[in-house]
């Protein structure tokens, strides 16, 4: 056979294997999403996100610690507060849920790197990402809640928020909001191309946020779209945003790799409670093997083009990449 051409020729080993590896992984890139809740010595866990759980601030060190030790140094926060009302007043209370795990993380653990979730879906009486006004969100009135709630965690000392209401014109809002208060310096994380999907379904269990009527189709994207999404990231960019990031990330590693190549800022992409919820439960039936099915779903992403990664399986993704499994 006269062959001169054999791609297998550097997959014949380990060794070669992994020094021609086109993705490259880092455990600073992985961002754990972790829900805290009002309330005292609390550590619940999610009954659709087996492995995941809601703390109360006395507890939640106890996870950051693990966190810390296996080099996973960033966190998204999210809310889940005692009191919901009409227009989420608990989202930038001072002394709201986020705020006080904000403080208390800081003075604990001063150097991990706290993002925050800005939304007010966790907040509202009526579940949906913004002010009523009938049975529609009012945008532009939502604005200005959504940059008091995201100067209220900078207060707190969030390193950088992340406002995933997909209200139009939030992120300069909230950018404008920061700099006139002397936060020129804290960068924005746009849930920019967020679609309206049914993987955020357990999310919703968990922080008990699911719209009382109707659904999110008015502010989410519809997924059949593609050149809608790099619409909104150029928005995004225009208006000041720092990071983009795409959501969910299993279904749309198309967007990841499109607007990679549109935008010339860090592209994230957060793998969602639905995408984690169908791992774990297939592997608890034994049907597929959780933790190469978890690598797999983790390089393609960053394969894809993501650079940043959010994960509720960001623990486990960092032993894997110290021990040479990935990256
Ligand atoms: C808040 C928000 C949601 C998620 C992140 N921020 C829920 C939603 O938009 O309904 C979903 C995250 C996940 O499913 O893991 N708006």
């Amino acid at each position: 056979m006269d062959q001169n051409l054999r791609p297998r020729r550097l997959r014949g080993g380990n060794t070669i294997r992994k020094m021609v590896r086109e993705t490259r992984m880092d455990k600073s890139s992985l961002i754990y999403p972790m829900f805290v809740m009002d309330g005292m010595n609390i550590k619940e866990e999610i009954s659709s996100m087996p492995g995941q759980y809601r703390y109360s601030v006395d507890r939640m060190s106890a996870q950051l610690e693990l966190l810390q030790q296996a080099g996973v140094s960033s966190v998204m926060l999210f809310g889940i507060p005692d009191e919901k009302d009409e227009v989420g007043s608990q989202a930038y209370a001072r002394n709201g849920i986020v705020q006080r795990a904000l403080r208390e993380g800081r003075r604990l653990f001063p150097d991990m790197y706290f993002i925050t979730d800005v939304c007010m879906c966790e907040y509202t009486s009526h579940g949906h990402c913004g002010i009523l006004h009938g049975n529609d969100v009012d945008n532009d009135e939502t604005l200005k809640y959504l940059s008091e709630i995201a100067l209220s965690h900078v207060e707190a000392g969030a390193d950088m928020v992340a406002p995933s209401d997909m209200m139009d014109g939030r992120v300069l809002a909230i950018r404008h909001k920061l700099d006139k208060n002397g936060h020129k310096d804290t960068p924005i994380m746009s849930y920019a191309v967020k679609y309206a999907s049914a993987f955020y379904g357990p999310f919703r269990d968990a922080a008990d946020s699911a719209p009382s009527f109707g659904d999110r189709k008015s502010y989410q994207m519809d997924f059949h779209n593609s050149r809608e999404g790099i619409k909104e990231a150029l928005l995004d960019v225009g208006e000041g945003a720092d990071i983009i990031m795409v959501k969910p990330a299993l279904s749309y590693m198309d967007m990841i790799n499109k607007v990679k190549e549109q935008v010339n800022v860090p592209v994230a992409a957060y793998s969602v409670s639905g995408e984690y919820a169908m791992v774990k439960a297939a592997a608890k039936n034994g049907w597929i093997d959780e933790e190469r099915i978890m690598c797999e779903m983790a390089v393609s992403t960053y394969r894809a083009g993501a650079q940043i990664y959010l994960t509720y399986y960001a623990r486990e993704l960092a032993k894997c990449m110290d021990d040479g499994i990935i990256g």
